[in-house]
C-alpha cells in the first residue's frame, strides 16, 4: 500500500503484449463534442498522454481534432476507443465499426480497441456466440495493425472464462467500474492472474464520491482534494484510473497525484465504503437508454 512505481503522467504499465500504456487515462464520457475538444486539448497540454473515448460517446471526431490540434506527436498519445453493441452483431460489422471510428478520429490506428459491453440488449441468450465472433474480428484488427492492443470492458469472470475457450489473443485490458464502492475483488483477481490489466472507470463514481465524509476527511489530512485521494487510491490498488473532467483546473489537479501516499489507515477507512454506494451493473440487466444523456 502507498508506494507505486509511477511518478508522472508519462509513466506506463506494460500490457501483456509488451505495449506501454500511460498509468492515468483521461475520460471523456458525457463530454459533449465542444467540451471534449477543449478538455482533451487542455489535458494534452497539461501532460496527459492517454485518452479514453468510445463510439457511443458521440465525441470521437472532437477528440481526434483535439489530438491533431494539440501539436503532440501522434505516437506519443495512447488512444482508446470502444466498439458499440449494435455494431457487433456479426463479424464484418466489427471491422466496419473500427474503420468508422478511425475515420471519425482522423487516425490510422488505435492504440487500444475495446469491446464495450459483455452483453447486448435483446441478444442476451446469444452472448457466448456473439462474443466469440466479435473477438475473432478484434483479433483480425490486432494482427493487421489497426489496433496495437485489444481488450474488453464490462466483462465479468463468466464472460472472460467463456472467451478463453476460443480466444487466440488474451485481452490486454478489462475496463470496469472500479472504485471504493465496488472493488470487484473476484474480477480483479481473475484479471491479474490472467495478465489482463484492470482499468478503473468512474474512479470518482461520476462525481458522487467527492463529498463523502470518509474521503473528504482523508483529503483534509493530506491537504489534497477528494478527487486526488480517489485517483491515488486507484493507482495504489494497481488499477489504471480514467478520471474525467471538462474543467481545466480539475484536469490539472487530477494529475497531481504522484507526490503523496495514502497510509494503511487511509486504506482501511476507504475499504469500509465497499457496498455503500452504486455497484457495478449486471450485464444481464443493464439498460443503456440514458448512456448519452443529451441524445434521445
Ligand atoms: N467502459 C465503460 O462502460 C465506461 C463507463 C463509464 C465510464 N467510462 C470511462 O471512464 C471515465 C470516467 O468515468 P466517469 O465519466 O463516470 O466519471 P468520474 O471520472 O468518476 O467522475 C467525473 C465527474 O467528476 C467531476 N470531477 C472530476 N474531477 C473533479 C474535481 N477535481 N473536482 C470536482 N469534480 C470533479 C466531473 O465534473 P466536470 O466534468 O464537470 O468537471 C464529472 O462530473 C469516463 O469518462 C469514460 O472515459 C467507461
Amino acid at each position: 500500500m502507498g508506494k507505486i512505481k509511477a511518478q508522472s503522467l508519462t509513466d506506463t504499465y506494460t500490457l501483456n503484449n509488451g505495449v506501454h500504456i500511460p498509468v492515468i487515462g483521461f475520460g471523456t464520457w458525457q463530454a459533449k463534442p465542444d467540451d471534449a475538444y477543449t478538455a482533451v486539448k487542455a489535458a494534452l497540454a497539461i501532460g496527459y498522454r492517454h485518452i479514453d473515448t468510445a463510439a457511443v460517446y458521440g465525441n470521437e471526431e472532437a477528440v481526434g481534432k483535439a489530438i491533431k490540434d494539440s501539436g503532440v506527436p501522434r505516437q506519443d498519445i495512447f488512444v482508446t476507443t470502444k466498439l458499440w453493441n449494435e455494431q457487433r452483431l456479426n463479424y464484418d460489422d466489427v471491422l466496419h465499426a473500427q474503420f468508422d471510428s478511425l475515420q471519425r478520429l482522423g487516425l490510422d490506428y488505435i492504440d487500444l480497441y475495446l469491446v464495450h459491453c459483455a452483453e447486448i440488449a435483446n441478444h442476451h441468450q446469444e452472448w457466448q456466440k456473439l462474443n466469440a465472433t466479435t473477438w475473432r474480428a478484434m483479433e483480425y484488427l490486432y494482427t493487421h495493425g489497426a489496433a496495437r492492443a485489444i481488450g474488453v470492458s464490462n466483462y465479468m469472470v463468466r464472460h472472460l472464462k467463456e472467451l478463453a475457450k476460443t480466444q487466440e489473443v488474451v485481452p490486454a485490458v478489462n475496463q470496469n467500474y472500479l472504485n471504493p464502492f465496488d472493488r470487484q475483488e473476484e474480477l480483479v483477481a481473475y484479471d491479474t492472474t490472467n495478465n489482463i490489466l484492470n482499468e478503473a472507470y468512474s474512479p470518482l463514481v461520476t462525481g458522487e464520491l467527492l463529498n463523502n465524509a470518509i474521503v473528504t476527511a482523508i483529503a483534509k489530512k493530506h491537504n489534497r482534494s477528494a478527487a486526488q485521494i480517489l485517483i491515488r487510491w486507484s493507482l495504489e490498488e494497481g488499477f489504471l484510473p480514467l478520471p474525467k473532467s471538462i474543467h481545466p483546473d480539475y484536469i490539472a489537479a487530477n494529475a497531481q497525484v504522484f507526490d503523496f501516499e495514502l497510509d494503511a489507515d487511509d486504506h482501511e477507512q476507504i475499504a469500509t465504503l465497499q457496498g455503500k454506494g452504486p455497484m457495478n451493473d449486471d450485464p444481464r440487466t443493464v439498460d443503456f437508454t440514458n448512456f448519452i444523456p443529451w441524445e434521445d
